[in-house]
């Protein structure tokens, strides 16, 4: 359903993808690994349009959306939590919800489907964005992606920087979208995390993938460990 074609991006003059290819199937779980500065997030920020291929290609559900404006890729069905979460800081929760939401009340994600999801956000439903924790935040975030009834959930690294039972609460959740058949492209850096919940994993290094293969295929891998995820 998602497909990169030998991806390459640019900031200004810097070439910093150097020819991604990556599929993701219909139902899958795909994890983006790699240390910091590997190229993570400009991959994302490639499939998102908010940076343009050049040379390469994206294509999702058959369509090129290659140069797609940002609002134009999500309301294909792509929903994206960026890893600084860029939620509204002075809407309240519920605001935040309902400025995202798409096909109102028929779509599977409505406000009632997300409070249910987290529980948390509706019992925090008149806090405004800065108030919340940071958990709350990447729990509002992923809410917020979901209100637009993607087909394909984006998340770029939901577990930096919380504490271990909140990982531990949105890798669930994600666990249930994934057996609701979400198609999920996760960013970690979290190994262990992404290993139980993905399917297959692509590792980026300086712009290049270095490995793709199964959960299986990279726990065997020492090397790649090692060399680009430093286990
Ligand atoms: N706005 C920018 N202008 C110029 N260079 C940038 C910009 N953003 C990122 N870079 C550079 O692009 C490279 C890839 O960065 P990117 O943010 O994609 O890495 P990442 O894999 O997401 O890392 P992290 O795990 O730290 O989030 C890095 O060398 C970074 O310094
Ligand atoms: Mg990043």
């Amino acid at each position: 359903m998602l497909s990169l074609a030998g991806v390459h991006a640019y900031y200004g003059d810097s070439h910093i993808l150097h020819g991604v290819s990556l599929e993701l199937a219909q139902g899958e779980v795909v994890c983006l690994l790699g240390r910091n500065g590997a190229g993570k997030t400009t991959t994302a920020l490639t499939i998102m349009g908010y940076l343009a291929p050049r040379p390469g290609k994206v294509t999702f559900e058959g369509k090129d959306i290659s140069g797609w404006a940002p609002h134009k890729v999500s309301r294909a069905g792509i929903g994206f939590v960026p890893q600084e979460r860029g939620i509204f800081p002075s809407l309240t929760v519920k605001e935040n919800l309902t400025t995202m939401a798409r096909h109102g009340d028929k779509g599977r994600w409505t406000l009632d489907a997300v409070y249910q999801l987290f529980p948390r956000l509706q019992e925090r439903e008149r806090n405004l964005g800065f108030q919340l924790s940071g958990g709350e935040q990447q729990m509002l975030s992923i809410a917020r992606a979901l209100m637009l009834n993607p087909t394909l959930l984006l998340l770029d690294e939901p577990s930096e920087g919380l504490a271990p039972l909140i990982v531990r609460e949105i890798m669930e959740v994600l666990r249930t979208l994934k057996r609701e058949g979400l198609a999920v492209l996760l960013i970690e850096q979290n190994l262990r995390a992404a290993l139980d919940l993905g399917d297959r994993h692509y590792v980026l290094s300086k712009g290049e993938v270095c490995f793709k293969g199964t959960s299986s295929d990279l726990e065997g891998n020492e090397q790649v460990l090692r060399d680009y995820l430093s286990v």
